[in-house]
């Protein structure tokens, strides 16, 4: 995050907290109550992609529009929460008179204190600070796979998958009437040594790969024999996909991974012949990604 940035965050507290100084209580939590505007909220569950099986959990829900919206538009269910009991009150109104009060309901919970695993998908409106702070449980607590959608602010140095800025009229804070929207899917975990071989003419091949894991990034050593190439690539959930060329023959690699496993399919590519086979590998080392070994407070410097 940048030094503007930073001040932005700043403004938009002292701003939310004067919009919103008449609602405060005793309840009160660290971000101010701001409504996403609506275009901004079906943006939002358009980049995530929700629809009838996906299960919607927006953490610091307000007047529940984000799990309403889920579940009146895309068919989804879900569950919102919120400090303020005034407003999951009103949130749980706002789902009945939706007709959507069977599949979006709101309770009255701290969002740290509350199990996010059901998620596939997850939104948030929270200040930077408090992203940072529940990365670690995102990381760890939800499916690989699940996707999240963050309002305006991002989550330090994991980098979203997809971002995008947008006009969002009749908006109360920041700058311009403009929002941001960022997009993140769970990384599966893919840091180790993984083994496999292909026959592509019929003569087994065996190969190596040696890969480090920083968030969804991914980056490595291939190796067959005596030859090596670098690897660079990124996961979108469990799915692995690299290519890498050996001695004048190209690998595009592309598979899901299953705990120690990865399953799929090998193109081999030299000069104008290819061919596909299936891929099967096995992890042979597992280690840690790097993202999961910080401390919360080394998190929490990201701010800076
Ligand atoms: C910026 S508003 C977003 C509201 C809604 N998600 C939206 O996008 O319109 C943040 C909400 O988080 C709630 N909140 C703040 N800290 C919280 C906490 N620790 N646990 C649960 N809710 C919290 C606030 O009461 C507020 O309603």
């Amino acid at each position: 995050m940048t030094h503007s940035d930073r001040l932005l965050g700043h403004a938009f507290l002292a701003a939310c907290l004067a919009v919103t100084s008449a609602l405060a209580d005793d309840n009160w939590g660290d971000t101010p109550y701001v409504q996403t505007p609506i275009n901004v909220v079906e943006r939002m569950l358009e980049i995530a992609k929700v629809g009838r099986g996906d299960y919607v959990i927006d953490l610091g829900s307000g007047d529940g529009r984000m799990v309403i919206t889920a579940a009146r538009k895309h068919g989804a269910r879900g569950f919102g929460v919120d400090l303020d009991r005034r407003l999951v009150a009103l949130a749980n109104r706002n789902a009945a008179r939706a007709g959507v009060a069977d599949r979006a309901v709101f309770y009255q919970r701290d969002l740290h204190a509350t199990d996010i695993s059901p998620a596939s998908v997850m939104s948030i409106y929270l200040l930077p600070e408090v992203n940072l702070m529940i990365r670690h449980r995102l990381l760890t607590t939800l499916k690989p796979g699940t996707r999240i959608v963050s309002h305006d602010y991002a989550m330090g140095a994991w980098p979203p998958d997809y971002q995008e800025e947008l006009a969002a009229p009749g908006k109360k804070v920041g700058v311009g009437q403009r929002s941001k929207i960022y997009f993140w899917v769970v990384p599966g975990r893919a840091a180790g040594r993984w083994r496999w071989s292909l026959a592509p003419d019929g003569k087994p091949v065996d190969f190596s790969l040696s890969l480090n894991q920083n968030f969804q990034v991914i980056e490595g050593t291939l190796r067959s024999g005596a030859r090596s190439a670098r690897v660079e690539s990124r996961l979108v959930g469990e799915t692995i996909a690299f290519a890498a060329t050996l001695d004048g023959v190209k690998y595009e690699f592309s598979g899901r991974i299953f705990n120690h496993a990865i399953d799929g399919k090998a193109r081999v590519s030299r000069g104008d012949k290819a061919q596909e086979l299936p891929w099967s590998a096995t992890r042979v080392e597992i280690w840690d990604p790097r993202h999961l070994a910080l401390t919360l407070e080394q998190t929490l410097k990201e701010m800076n």
